[in-house]
């Protein structure tokens, strides 16, 4: 039985099985299991002799797939990032062969609703957001040690916070009196920095948003990932990614042009003399999901999937 504080709704479930268009004996790569949404979806189409391999940085993720499915032969459950993910196919033999490779980017429910993982400005609870808490510096410590001019860089790129500069006096002055250990006194000082509050979206929004992608290397940490699925996949393999925000969704979209489109300078040039080829293709635009998902997942609203063949 799942339990409720395990449970995450997948994103877009129907459009990520349509088009990983699944062979029953094909390989897959989950390289972010969560709660295993999709993952059970690719599972009920794949038969005896298929094989799906999970990757989940978070602990908590990785004992949940044991504990659900530990027991399916199909499935490989990995612990770690999921820049590890060519080193995985080539010790598990599967190297250049992988038909499908998914990352659904960014939190899962368990992670922002357990008050304990600090991730939530709504909920109290030490301001760690570590997706692996036995991993590097938790936001608490990262606050505490980094200039008031990183702050700023960080909720600025990271966030795209127009009052940057203003919450990181506000934080690097109010450290000075007490160290910021708790997600709502961190909440409370954006608020207090804060300028111009839209309606329905909490101010603090976007500076966690920053601190969490910081502290979790998130944006590097997928461009090595994409990088490596150029050479997982098996030509005809399909490369999946739900991003949640412009920055990712920005990336990803740049990584396919950059390997589907020729560039304009070598167009130019006599065919002879390039030796460009492309090794994606492009399939479709980014799909977002309809009204009724959103309504049924408010969680889903920003997200856009986009997907790529590749060809060599
Ligand atoms: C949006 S959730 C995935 C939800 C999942 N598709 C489901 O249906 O349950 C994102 C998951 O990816 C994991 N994650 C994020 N970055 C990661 C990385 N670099 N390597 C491995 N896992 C990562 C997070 O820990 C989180 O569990």
């Amino acid at each position: 039985m799942q339990k409720k504080e395990d449970y995450h709704q997948p994103v877009l479930i129907k459009e990520v099985i349509d088009h990983l268009a699944i062979k029953p004996d094909g390989i897959y790569i989950d390289a972010t299991f969560g709660r295993g949404g999709h993952s059970q979806a690719i599972l009920q189409n794949l038969g005896e002799k298929g094989r799906l391999l999970v990757i989940d940085k978070d602990p908590s993720a990785v004992a949940f797939a044991r504990r659900q499915w530990g027991q399916d032969k199909r499935l490989q459950i990995f612990e770690g990032s999921f820049t590890t993910v060519e080193e995985i196919t080539k010790t598990n033999g599967i190297y250049q062969q992988v038909d499908g490779l998914l990352l659904d980017l960014g939190v899962s429910s368990p992670q922002l609703e357990q008050a304990e993982r600090g991730f939530s400005f709504l909920r109290d609870g030490p301001l760690d957001m570590r997706m692996n808490p036995k991993n590097g510096i938790s936001a608490a410590q990262w606050l505490a040690c980094t200039t008031e001019k990183e702050i700023a860089q960080v909720l600025k790129e990271y966030g795209e916070e127009r009052y940057a500069k203003r919450i990181a006096k506000t934080i690097s002055e109010a450290r000075k009196q007490m160290p910021i250990t708790t997600t709502l006194q961190l909440a409370a000082l954006v608020k207090k920095a804060h300028p111009r509050w839209e309606r329905h979206k909490h101010p603090a929004t976007q500076t966690f948003q920053a601190i969490r992608i910081h502290i979790n290397n998130e944006l590097e940490d997928l461009v090595t990932c994409l990088k490596q699925s150029l050479e997982i996949l098996a030509v005809g393999g399909r490369l999946l990614v739900i991003s949640f925000h412009s920055l990712e969704d920005r990336i990803v979209k740049r990584f396919i042009r950059k390997h589907a489109q020729e560039p304009a300078e070598l167009k130019r040039l006599p065919v002879l003399f390039t030796e460009w080829r492309p090794r994606l293709k492009k399939l479709g635009r980014g799909i977002k999901p309809n009204a009724q998902a959103i309504a049924e997942n408010p969680r889903s609203r920003s997200a856009v999937l986009r997907i790529a063949e590749k060809l060599s």
